[in-house]
């Protein structure tokens, strides 16, 4: 489970003792960044990391698309928390972006000025043995094992970069709100089609030892056709599994479809309400589960 961003630092700023987010930020640079410190991690924290890795690795095979499990892959992160660095050079010779170092979430402005440098900021510390399932802020298990894979792929780390900048103007549009939408509509909580059936392509649901099942199989939620304008008027659980699942095509369609400029989207969306997360409109175009899927292994 992640938190979003903006409820986290509105929450912050309403505290004046600060204490509400749980990494050490009396490191970081003006830009959040901090060393990872990778010697530090202690024994326990690398055995924890791969009792995690262990259980969401077996849970991947025909639930995350094919992309995600081959950069999983090629990452070699089974052992123990990886070294932002070793990877870092990895990605930069796969897709020009680096991997940074924060201490956890970080304000809006500075989260879309490390992606539109094409900059990955990844959390340091780890959870606690007893938050195994259920983690209130993302921590480096989420940030990693979620996020760094898909960056391995070309459109994926070309949208992230695109994102980035529609950030900074939103920040000025006053179309965050919806912007984030988006964000935790896809690379949070996204579905793809596959030829073998609906895949996770969401970190959020991809680090999570229930919901990559329940997205995927659950009578529950819906899960609608993917458009980009529907996504951003809709709002989102932060506490529960989502009500909603968007379904892409393909990662071509995400880029093509959140292209276009969004000026006109924000001040069109600004005079309406926003849809509760499990609205269904007579436009959508709700996406079926195969009663008999099988997950191919
Ligand atoms: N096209 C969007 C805009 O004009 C920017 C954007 C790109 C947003 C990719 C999300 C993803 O604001
Ligand atoms: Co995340």
């Amino acid at each position: 489970m992640v938190v979003d961003r903006q409820e986290f630092f509105k929450t912050l700023a309403e505290k004046s003792d600060g204490g509400v987010l749980r990494g050490d930020y009396s490191r970081a640079d003006a830009q959040y960044v901090v060393t990872q410190d990778w010697s530090a991690y202690t024994a326990e924290q690398h055995a924890l990391w791969r009792k995690l890795y262990e259980r969401q690795v077996k849970l991947v095979p025909g639930r995350a698309c094919d992309v995600f499990i081959e950069s999983l892959a090629a990452l070699n992160a089974a052992d123990g928390i990886p070294d932002f660095e070793r990877v870092s050079d990895a990605l930069y010779q796969a897709t020009n972006w680096r991997l940074v170092a924060v201490p956890g979430l970080v304000p809006d402005q500075t989260f879309f000025e490390h992606l539109a440098a094409r900059r990955f900021p990844v959390t340091v510390w780890l959870r606690e043995l007893h938050e195994f399932d259920y983690i209130v802020e993302p921590d480096v298990f989420h940030d990693f094992f979620g996020h760094v894979p898909l960056l391995f792929n070309p459109i994926v780390a070309d949208h992230l970069q695109q994102y980035g900048m529609g950030g900074l103007k939103a920040l000025k549009l006053g179309g965050l709100k919806n912007l984030a939408r988006l964000y935790w509509y896809t690379i949070e909580f996204g579905l793809i089609q596959s030829p073998q059936g609906l895949r996770a392509y969401g970190a959020g649901i991809l680090s999570s030892g229930g919901e990559i099942e329940y997205c995927l199989t659950s009578r529950a939620p819906r899960r609608i056709a993917f458009n980009a304008e529907r996504v951003m008027r809709t709002l989102y659980k932060i506490d529960s599994y989502q009500e909603t699942y968007f379904v892409i095509q393909d990662f071509q369609q995400l880029f093509d479809e959140t292209a276009p400029d969004f000026t006109p989207i924000y001040a069109k969306l600004d005079h309406e309400d926003a849809l509760p997360a499990n609205s269904l409109l007579p436009g959508d175009v709700e996406i079926r589960i195969d009663q008999h899927r099988s997950l191919g292994y």
